[in-house]
């Protein structure tokens, strides 16, 4: 089957060396971001680089302590600029949205040699208060970046078969 290497080779990390990445690589992580689509091309979203050591610490304190978060030379607060356009299925459209932009932030990354971490878990206010994020707006994913401190495994991490995942013509 013939899927492409970035999808195979991504793998979540959560530990990073200490080694800068270059300010290109961070652009070109964003710019994919950017090209995600959108629900009615709304384009709903802020990405928040954080790089500055001191930042970085105190976002790990708010992300419970988690060491890989103060690690990674880069975190992308993947953010919403909107919270309650809902598509015409009814669902919101904001975490869906920035799930496809943070995922193709993500394979940027990978294609860059670089590696990533999407962390949902930290005190969502406290971060806001960090970033100086405005009061309606919300902080959905951190996205961490930087260079694994170990090599990366070649294969992808364990998933349920195809057959258990997916179905023809009906459920
Ligand atoms: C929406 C989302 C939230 C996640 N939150 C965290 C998190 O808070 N901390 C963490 O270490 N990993 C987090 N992860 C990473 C997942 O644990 C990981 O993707 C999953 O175990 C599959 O492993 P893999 O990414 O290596 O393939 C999150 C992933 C997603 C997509």
């Amino acid at each position: 089957m013939d899927v492409l290497p970035e999808i195979l080779s991504r793998h979540s990390v959560r530990s990073f060396a200490p080694k800068p990445i270059e300010k290109d690589q961070v652009e070109r992580i964003l710019e994919a971001g950017r090209l995600a689509p959108s629900a009615k091309n709304r384009q709903e979203w802020r990405f928040v680089v954080v790089q500055k050591k001191e930042t970085r610490e105190r976002i790990q304190e708010a992300a419970f302590g988690q060491e890989h978060v103060g690690q990674a030379a880069a975190i992308i607060a993947v953010c919403t600029t909107n919270i309650d356009y809902r598509m015409p299925n009814g669902q919101l459209s904001y975490p869906v949205d920035l799930a496809f932009a943070a995922c193709q932030m993500t394979l940027q990354a990978v294609h860059e040699g670089l590696g990533t971490c999407c962390v949902s878990t930290f005190d969502e206010q406290e971060v806001r208060e960090i970033l100086t994020a405005p009061f309606s707006m919300r902080v959905v994913l951190l996205l961490l970046v930087g260079h694994p401190r170990d090599p990366v495994e070649a294969e992808p991490g364990p998933r349920k078969p195809l057959k258990q995942v997916s179905s023809k013509e009906h459920w």
